[in-house]
């Protein structure tokens, strides 16, 4: 699944990056994914779960579910949970939850392994842009969910990526930049309402001083005032029709 794609370069400020693939990457990253201090993850964690709130499904499925933070969480509200995604070691750090285990797949988010019309929420949290084809992705999220089911959708905002924000993690001193598709939100949109998927909730979320102490201990201050105002992430949400 994916390829291994790996390659040095040399930056405009003269540092060696790695180029990886995204299953690379995240099976790099997996075993340190948790503990990284990670602002962007914290802001998802936080705005997704505002956008949540209220729904409180039966069965929801968690898309790219990585180390399963998501999973974990609906599970906890009661709902019956099920997860895959396409790196082993990402799923290998799920399963040190006990109660995930048996809950989770690896599979590819253009072919999940889950019946049609069965899940009341599905979830795909800062992993879409890792996708080489949302189309299909977005047909089996409509094909996996209920009729008045929701899909709910977080990635990193274009804007964020435009202004030099990258899809990259630190380990071992080596920065691993992680290969990924650009889109637009419109391009998004475009492949959920071709999925025949009705848009329900739009949201451009930004650093806030609920992150500013990530920052602090990572000793990026300064950072923290240049981006605290682009937006660093959106969040849709999409309805099936009944
Ligand atoms: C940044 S992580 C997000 C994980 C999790 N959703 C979260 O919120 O912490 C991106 C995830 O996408 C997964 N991934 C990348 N390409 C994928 C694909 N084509 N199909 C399924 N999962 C994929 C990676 O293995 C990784 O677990």
């Amino acid at each position: 699944m994916g390829t291994a794609l790996r390659h040095f370069e040399k930056t405009a400020f003269g540092k060696f990056v790695m180029y990886v693939s995204a299953i690379e990457g995240h099976r790099l990253w997996a075993s340190v994914y948790d503990s990284s201090l990670n602002p962007l993850l914290a802001l998802e964690r936080r705005a997704m779960g505002d956008v949540l709130k209220g729904i409180q499904p039966s069965t929801m499925i968690d898309v790219a579910c990585g180390t399963g933070h998501w999973l974990l969480h609906f599970q906890d509200a009661g709902s019956d949970v099920f997860g895959c995604d396409a790196c082993k070691e990402m799923l290998n750090e799920a399963t040190k939850i006990s109660s995930l285990r048996g809950r989770i797949a690896l599979a590819d988010a253009e072919d999940i392994p889950f019946r049609d019309s069965i899940a009341d929420l599905i979830l795909c949290s800062v992993s879409l842009g890792y996708f080489r084809n949302i189309g299909g992705v977005f047909r089996e999220f409509a094909r996996a969910s209920k009729a008045g089911g929701f899909i709910a959708v977080s990635d990193l905002h274009p804007d964020a990526l435009l202004s030099g924000w990258t899809r990259s993690f630190k380990l071992g001193g080596q920065r691993y930049d992680i290969e990924h598709h650009r889109r637009t939100v419109q391009e998004v949109n475009r492949a959920a309402a071709d999925a025949g998927l009705s848009p329900k909730f739009h949201r451009e979320a930004c650093f806030t001083t609920s992150e500013f102490s990530l920052f602090q201990r990572a000793g990026k201050q300064d950072l923290f005032r240049t981006v605290k105002s682009i937006p660093a992430l959106f969040i849709c949400l999409w309805e099936k029709p009944c």
